[in-house]
């Protein structure tokens, strides 16, 4: 568990060091800490019904992680993964003493062992990572569930979202809970950033329903799409799978349960 500040192995390649740098750094994606907090609450309150009782939740691209208390709730341990040594330095900060929350570097994600992690999610973090790398990332990623585990992968972009979709999002977010200026003050940030640089030059990975689908079945998943995405942006899609030799132990089984 080092705070190592160099780029995640998770993040192999130049494109994907560009966005784990973008992140690393101070920016304005989230206008000001309402912000943060509205956007973890309603993430929290979307993802409650997936959690498993008791069981272990794997949080691949965890951010700030302000869902994590309200999470405990319900599941027995949280582990916590950001490419980011930035975020994970005020994760391990935050949870220093709580035994029931691992902050994990990448080391720490290799040496997890098979079928341990009853949910996996993967939340806004799959534009980060150039579809080339996915599939090995989503491999690596199922060897982890545990037989009736799930994965709800979450905030996967449409191929031709405009951008304008995104910032109309956060700016009715803004209007909804009393930080619309800040959250345009922070637009204007944004867009002065390396950010729409960044995202030209390093990608930003999108998915139709049916490509996604195709990437979870390669890495051995089952999976269905979401009737509604997970979180505070409703144009974008959420999936939630399963190990194809997971409860049936081969066969082809039940979908995953999607309510
Ligand atoms: C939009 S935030 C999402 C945070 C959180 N999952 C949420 O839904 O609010 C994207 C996060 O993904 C992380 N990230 C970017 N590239 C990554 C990679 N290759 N591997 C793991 N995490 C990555 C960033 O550091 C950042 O914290």
């Amino acid at each position: 568990m080092d705070s190592a500040r160099s780029v995640s192995s998770t993040a192999p390649f130049p494109a994907a060091r560009r966005w784990v740098d973008f992140w690393d750094r101070p920016h304005s994606v989230y206008a000001n800490r309402r912000h943060l907090e509205v956007h973890f609450a309603l993430l929290a309150q979307d993802i409650a019904e997936h959690l498993p009782p008791n069981g272990t939740v794997l949080d691949f691209g965890c951010g700030d992680a302000l869902a994590a208390e309200r999470m405990l709730e319900r599941c027995g341990s949280l582990l916590l993964f950001d490419a980011s040594p930035a975020v994970r330095e005020r994760l391990t900060a935050r949870f220093a003493g709580n035994p029931r929350v691992r902050v994990l570097d990448d080391r720490d994600l290799a040496a997890l062992p098979p079928g341990t992690v009853d949910l996996l999610l993967v939340v806004s973090v799959l534009q980060y990572i150039p579809e080339p790398d996915l599939p090995a990332l989503l491999r690596r990623l199922r060897v982890l569930l545990s037989p009736q585990g799930k994965a709800l992968i979450a905030d996967v972009v449409d191929p031709g979202t405009p951008l304008l979709a995104d910032v109309a999002s956060q700016l009715r977010m803004g209007w909804t809970h009393g930080f619309l200026t800040a959250s345009l003050v922070a637009l204007v940030r944004l867009t002065l950033s390396d950010y729409r640089r960044v995202r030209r030059e390093a990608g930003f990975a999108t998915y139709t329903p049916d490509g996604l689908l195709d990437h979870l079945e390669q890495a051995g998943l089952r999976g269905v799409r979401l009737p509604r995405n997970i979180g505070p942006t409703p144009h974008r899609r959420s999936f939630a799978a399963e190990p194809m030799d997971g409860a049936d132990q081969g066969a082809a089984g039940p979908a995953p349960n999607v309510q």
